[in-house]
């Protein structure tokens, strides 16, 4: 696997296997990669030519200084994982190649980006997430771009930007990883203690019994105050536990499907996301070529 530093260099090799009618696939990543991660990378590597992983921790999508520092670093480990799961090419960027001195835009999907994750971690963090995924897309210029299901809302909004930007790429939406137990993988698991890591599982849980609650024919309200109390029996006190359709992120009304459970909760010192498909698909996948 190669590394380039440089959206010039990640250009250069894009470009000679564009030429060579390869297809290009982009696993844009934070780093501390994790299996959900190698997923992405796999799922690009059974579809492309050319697989490009990036390893960016970026800064404008945290809203906390101290969070931002905290985020687990190390390119190494890193680079030889993303290499065993088949990536080509890593784009290994510092800041100022991202955003160089004078950096003054923002791009800011409304709507979908508001409640949930953006109601809870500030407007500041769908913008720096929108602003540096079309910054990668635009440098990177795949056919398809891999993104893990398991940040539902992160689909949404990367989905309404490239529809609203009419970039040309296929955004797709690959299933959550969990662990034997269920709960889904995710870099922060490892700073759960064993008790935490035990009641972690009621997010799952509470998914389930909403799954259930629709399944027998509850309205939404209803079914989430059925989720909300398997959670709480298990020592969890959701920040949120909401079925919603999976586009706008606005609450699902009736039971037509497709549909989203998504919920978050504090657990220990991690605040923990979760979701359920309903019906589970295997593989999201939106089109804008
Ligand atoms: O999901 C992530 O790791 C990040 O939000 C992303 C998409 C790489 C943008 O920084």
């Amino acid at each position: 696997m190669q590394t380039v530093h440089t959206v010039h260099a990640l250009r250069e090799v894009v470009a000679t296997a564009r030429a060579a009618g390869q297809r290009i696939g982009f696993v844009p990543t934070m780093g501390a990669l994790h299996e959900g991660h190698l997923s992405l990378i796999r799922a690009a590597r059974a579809a492309c030519d050319l697989v490009v992983i990036s390893v960016f921790v970026n800064p404008t999508q945290f809203n906390e200084a101290a969070d931002l520092a905290a985020y687990p670093r190390d390119p190494a480990r890193d680079a030889d994982l993303a290499a065993g799961a088949g990536a080509d090419l890593l784009f290994l960027p510092e800041v100022e190649e991202m955003y160089p001195d004078g950096f003054a835009t923002t791009i800011s999907v409304r709507g979908v980006s508001e409640p949930f994750e953006g109601a809870q971690r500030g407007a500041t963090h769908f913008d720096g997430v929108a602003t540096v995924v079309a910054k990668l897309l635009i440098a990177v210029g795949p056919d398809a771009a891999y993104f893990g299901q398991k940040d539902a809302q992160q689909v949404a909004v990367v989905t309404r930007l490239v529809l609203d930007l009419g970039l040309p790429v296929e955004i797709v939406a690959v299933p959550t990883m969990r662990e034997p137990d269920g709960l889904a993988m995710s870099s922060r698991n490892t700073r759960l203690a064993p008790t935490d890591r035990h009641q972690a599982l009621a997010l799952k849980a509470g998914l389930d019994a909403v799954a259930t609650a629709l399944a027998e024919g509850a309205d939404p309200r209803s079914a989430e105050r059925a989720g909300v109390a398997v959670m709480r029996e298990r020592g969890v006190d959701p920040e949120y536990l909401d079925v919603v359709n999976p586009a706008t992120f606005a609450p699902a009304e009736g039971t037509n499907t497709p549909t989203l459970v998504v919920t978050a909760a504090r657990v220990g010192p991690v605040r923990l996301l979760d979701n359920l498909l309903i019906p589970p698909t295997t593989l999201i996948s939106e089109k804008n070529v």
